[in-house]
């Protein structure tokens, strides 16, 4: 019999989950990981492979890990537990949940210290501000001196890790989801302000150029899996994120409908980040190919420095960056806690504790990677590098894969249709397309194409 709540808590209200889905989509993902990666692939074909990625396989497979948690309403691997063990389903399934697991706790890992990164520009463009540090006058040494010192990478990703497991732990996400009621609105007006610096440098013209028309020849089998990769990083999907909200999801409330919404404002932030970006990127000459992820933190802090009030702009922006990848991690962590609290009768603030605990330590790997350990390559990367790819580009896809073959041809046709009540027969026909055929034929095509 399907559970009308969950142990855990509900949703008051659509809005309420659609504030907190977003609130996880849109983070570092949209505004520091898509730019970085539209410029190491060569711009628009890997845009619009992104965006094709999102309509064709990211939203179906929302909507079936919403629906597959709403049918749980237990964290992942014990959703999946009841809905295999009632269905008559192989346990086999529940692989999802684990491969779920371990790709939270690697992608909170490097993702918490990203986050420190934004502390520290917050923090350091607060003393500018105050008249108390000088000005960043070369930000390539800036940002290359704070890589350079493992004690601030770690200091920041504590602090970090601090906040996100403060939340966790109180098991307060809904308040802070409220604040962000206001202050999404808010990051998104400051990504127009930056539009509009780069409308006054005019370069915009040759920035949507770059972003959005394709030049094939540029496109490779890993350039496709980045792209994918990508989808699935910033919808937070893959992972069975999507489906813990999903538990708590009241029932009438239409999936398709929610998972619309949050698709659109996470790849609109993502558009206008890299319509923000990419101007500055050209009014000051810098090369537009191969970034890396210090892309925003050496381009931006140029455009700060010219702008009027461009200090006091530089330090609402990273504050707010800051915010949108709290309400990120949070959401990274949730899945880890949850299922400690229900493994191993822990209460929430100790299973957060634990799993924030274990996190912070490999994200260790991560600082080191950027200085002591700087030299060492797995699969021909970086170790944090190596850690990113991995979760994002390998595993997010490969559970994706499993969440849709599993809905598609798996779990019984009266549960999904009674899930997806609200589209028309047509409609949800075409959903059963897409999560049977189209989604996971693409994920295997990209993946044969990046390694056969
Ligand atoms: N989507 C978030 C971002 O773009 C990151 C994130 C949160 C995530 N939860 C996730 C990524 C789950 C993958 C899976 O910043």
């Amino acid at each position: 019999m399907q559970q009308q709540t969950s142990i855990h808590g509900m949703w008051s209200s659509r809005l309420a989950f659609i504030l907190a889905a977003s609130g996880s989509a849109v983070g570092l993902g949209n505004i520091w990981r898509f730019p970085y990666l539209t410029s190491d692939n060569g711009g628009g074909a890997f845009v619009l492979i992104y965006l094709a990625c999102i309509a064709l396989v990211g939203l179906p497979i929302m909507a079936a890990e919403i629906l597959l948690g709403r049918q749980g309403r237990l964290s992942p691997i014990n959703t999946l537990r009841k809905i295999t063990s009632e269905g008559g389903h192989s346990r086999f399934w529940v692989v999802i949940g684990w491969i779920g697991l371990a790709s939270a706790v690697m992608i909170l890992s490097f993702y918490s210290v990203i986050g420190g990164w934004t502390l520290n520009y917050a923090f350091d463009y607060l003393l500018q501000l105050l008249g108390m540090a000088p000005a960043i006058t070369d930000p390539g040494a800036t940002f290359g001196a704070m890589l350079a010192s493992p004690g601030s990478l770690v200091l920041w990703h504590t602090v970090f890790m601090l906040l996100t497991v403060g939340v966790v732990a109180l098991g307060v996400e809904k308040g802070l989801e409220r604040a962000v009621t206001w202050l999404m609105p808010l990051l998104f007006l400051i990504l127009l302000g930056l539009l509009g610096y780069g409308v006054s440098t005019g370069k915009v013209g040759q920035a949507f150029e770059f972003l959005f028309v394709p030049d094939w020849s540029e496109v490779k089998g890993s350039t496709v899996l980045a792209a994918l990769g990508q989808a699935f990083f910033s919808l937070s999907l893959g992972m069975c994120g999507i489906m813990t909200y999903g538990a708590y999801l009241p029932q009438g409330i239409s999936i398709p409908r929610v998972s619309i919404t949050v698709a659109l404002t996470d790849t609109s932030v993502a558009l206008l980040a890299g319509l923000a970006i990419f101007p500055v990127v050209f009014a000051f000459g810098i090369d537009p190919a191969g970034g890396g992820p210090g892309l925003i933190f050496t381009a931006l802090p140029l455009a700060f420095n010219d702008m009027p009030f461009g200090i006091a702009y530089a330090v609402a922006f990273f504050v707010l960056l800051a915010v949108a990848a709290w309400t990120s991690s949070i959401s990274l962590l949730e899945p880890p806690t949850a299922f400690l609290v229900e493994k191993c009768k822990l209460t929430r603030g100790k299973a957060a504790m634990v799993s924030a605990v274990a996190i912070w330590a490999l994200g260790l790997v991560t600082a080191l990677s950027f200085n002591v350990w700087q030299q060492v390559r797995v699969m021909g990367r970086d170790l944090q590098g190596a850690i990113e790819y991995l979760a994002s580009d390998l595993m997010l896809p490969i559970g994706g894969l499993l969440i849709a073959v599993f809905t598609g041809w798996f779990l019984s046709r009266d549960t999904s249709r009674g899930e997806l009540s609200h589209l028309s027969d047509g409609a949800f026909a075409g959903w059963l397309w897409l999560v049977r055929v189209v989604a996971p034929a693409l994920v295997l095509l990209v993946l044969a194409r990046a390694f056969l």
